[in-house]
């Protein structure tokens, strides 16, 4: 267990760091008035519904609920402990903590396994990448990248290297360094045989290219060949450190560019990511040879707008860029697509045609999205042909209907209409009926809970529901309030369980602060569940002083429900009695009720 920090230090680190800031890395934030808002990074969204208060320092999501301070943030975001969020928020902010943990204790915290697999990784790395640059081996590799156009300069960057032409060269390699054959069977770079339980190295006479995770740590290798045996690229199987649905080629190197350009390019191979980057364009990454998936979205989505998907062009290309740009787009980004002329992939154009004309002619001519979808539906196509013609025709009307604004639908179908001349108007009329039947369409199965949606059920909650979120917004603004509203509930409690455990923790809280601090108290709250309710009030709109009249209001309020409960059950009573025939008793419950409702 790691030793606790110091209630002090984390008040000293919350004070330091501004939420703002950390939230920004991960999420894209826009101001509008006095709160921040983006795209919730805890669940899939296309408007934004996740806010942040710089004035609170805490967070909140209207859609998914979740919400807290930032170190809650860190916590969930990152799968990591208090303390690990401690230590990350500690350096952010220059704040020394004694306990070292960001070297020592950090470290061992990660499994046995996981770290010899990683060191393993590293040292193979460096050799590698030794091999290629230093050693007689390794000149037919050098000269084979150097033929294909590959500098010095891109093959230190990239850390690229040369496996030998050997059977347990590596095998040897990392048992003399006593790391286990089982572990390094597990991380990929050597593989039992089924005959005699030996082992034997996984790559051999490749070209090396290390794979690195988002800080940098090599984590996987794939290995091309130099000549023609297949496969062209041999990669590390799915390990216990290597997700091939998370990884994205080049992200940990082109993060900070991709932010600044708000912009990444998406190519299909790294050797791609490699030219591109000599070329100049240094936001490029790839997948591992495989499509892209929501997790590989969800990482782009938190450091872009937009992504130019320059893949090849040819139909495998052209195909898998149509699946990932509408992926893409259903996410919520802005999607354009780089084209070459057919068949080239950018490797080749960069090599053939330059770097320049690569920038401009390629990344810098990028279509829209709409533009590209214009050119995907006509493949295939003879547009002489009426049939084909009017299929191309209703294919891109279909299209259009998904934009969501009419100056970019209107733009579209000029377009078309001047391309085919067709009516204007008869493609708007076409256009509307196309719009009008996939809602119908769409009615009924909508299920997912935009924030309007979530506004109204919030307002159908009964009216001792507001007054007590009302009531918790001022206490959590003021100390003194929460002793006037346990004054005036009189020993009753709140109607609803989770608040009536906000309004314990608070009272406890100022046992020992004398001063109110939303985020501290977020801190001090255990309970994941009432931490987002407490971010959620913290974000509702109140008025700076709370007034005796709207005070005593909120209080009628909580308390009238319970009255009104109380003369429900009465009713009940009421009832029973009347049918056992016992006037007396009745009399008496009929008095109670009418004492109940006087006092309303
Ligand atoms: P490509 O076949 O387009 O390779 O595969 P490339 O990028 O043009 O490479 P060069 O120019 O021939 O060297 C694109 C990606 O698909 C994966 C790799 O990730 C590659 O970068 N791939 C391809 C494999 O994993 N295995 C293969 O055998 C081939
Ligand atoms: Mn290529």
């Amino acid at each position: 267990m790691a030793e606790r920090i110091a209630e002090e230090k984390i008040n000293q680190i919350r004070q330091a760091v501004d939420i703002v800031e950390v939230i920004s890395d991960y999420v894209q934030l826009k101001k509008q008035g006095r709160n921040y808002f983006g795209l919730c990074p805890f669940h899939g969204e296309n408007t934004p519904s996740f806010s942040v208060s710089p004035d609170k320092q805490i967070f909140h999501c209207f859609g998914c609920g979740a919400g807290g301070n930032v170190f809650s943030f860190l916590i969930e975001l990152e799968g990591i402990s208090f303390q690990e969020a401690a230590v990350k928020l500690a350096a952010k902010a220059n704040i020394e903590l004694d306990l070292d943990m960001s070297t020592g204790p950090k470290e061992k915290k990660v499994p046995e396994d996981i770290q010899a697999m990683l060191q393993a990784h590293e040292l193979l790395r460096k050799f590698y990448h030794h091999l290629l640059v230093n050693t007689n081996e390794g000149q037919p590799a050098l000269e084979y990248l150097m033929d294909r156009g590959f500098t010095r300069e891109s093959i230190d960057k990239f850390q690229i290297g040369y496996s030998l032409n050997s059977w347990d060269y590596v095998f040897k390699f990392l048992s003399k360094r006593e790391f286990s054959p089982e572990w390094m069977e597990k991380a990929g770079l050597i593989i039992k045989r089924e005959k005699d339980g030996t082992y034997f190295d996984r790559f051999r006479n490749r070209i090396m290219f290390p794979i690195f995770d988002q800080n940098g740590k090599t984590i996987a290798f794939s290995g091309r060949t130099l000549g023609a045996e297949q496969p062209k690229y041999l990669n590390s199987p799915e390990t216990p450190i290597f997700n091939k649905s998370k990884i994205l080629y080049n992200y940990h190197l082109a993060k900070p560019n991709i932010k600044k350009l708000q912009n990444a390019v998406l190519f299909e191979g790294f050797a791609d990511v490699i030219a591109a980057d000599r070329a100049g364009i240094e936001n490029g990454i790839a997948t591992m040879g495989t499509a892209l998936t929501e997790e590989h979205i969800a990482i782009l989505k938190r450091t872009a707008e937009s992504i130019t998907i320059c893949y090849d062009s040819d139909h495998a290309g052209i195909e898998a860029a149509f699946r990932a740009g509408s992926l893409l787009t259903e996410s919520g980004m802005t999607v354009k697509v780089a084209v070459m002329p057919d068949g080239m992939d950018p490797d080749e154009y960069i090599k053939s045609l330059g770097s320049e004309r690569f920038r401009k002619e390629v990344i810098g001519a990028s279509l829209t999205w709409m533009a590209f979808k214009f050119l995907y539906f006509r493949r295939g196509k003879n547009l002489q042909n009426e049939g084909d013609r009017l299929a191309y025709i209703e294919e891109i009307i279909r299209e259009i209907s998904k934009l969501s604004k009419a100056v970019e639908r209107d733009h579209y179908l000029r377009q078309l209409a001047g391309e085919f001349s067709l009516s204007l108007d008869a493609l708007r009329e076409q256009q509307k009926q196309i719009y009008f039947a996939e809602k119908r369409k769409e009615k009924g199965k909508k299920t997912s809970s935009s924030p309007a949606l979530i506004l109204q059920t919030n307002e159908l909650k009964p009216r001792y529901y507001t007054a007590e979120r009302r009531l918790i917004a001022h206490m959590l603004k003021n100390r003194d309030t929460v002793y006037r509203v346990q004054e005036l509930l009189q020993g009753e409690t709140f109607n609803e369980d989770e608040h009536q455990a906000i309004l314990t923790y608070l009272l406890s809280f100022y046992e020992d602060h004398s001063e109110a601090d939303s985020s501290a108290f977020l801190t001090y709250i255990q309970d994941d569940h009432l931490r987002r309710i407490v971010a959620n009030i913290e974000m509702m709109p109140i008025n700076d002083e709370l007034s005796s009249q709207e005070l005593n209001d909120y209080i009628k309020q909580v308390l009238n429900y319970q009255k009104l409960l109380r003369i429900k059950e009465k009713e009940v009573e009421l009832k029973e009695a009347e049918r056992q025939q016992d006037y007396k008793q009745a009399a008496l419950i009929g008095n109670e009720i009418n004492q109940l409702r006087k006092s309303l």
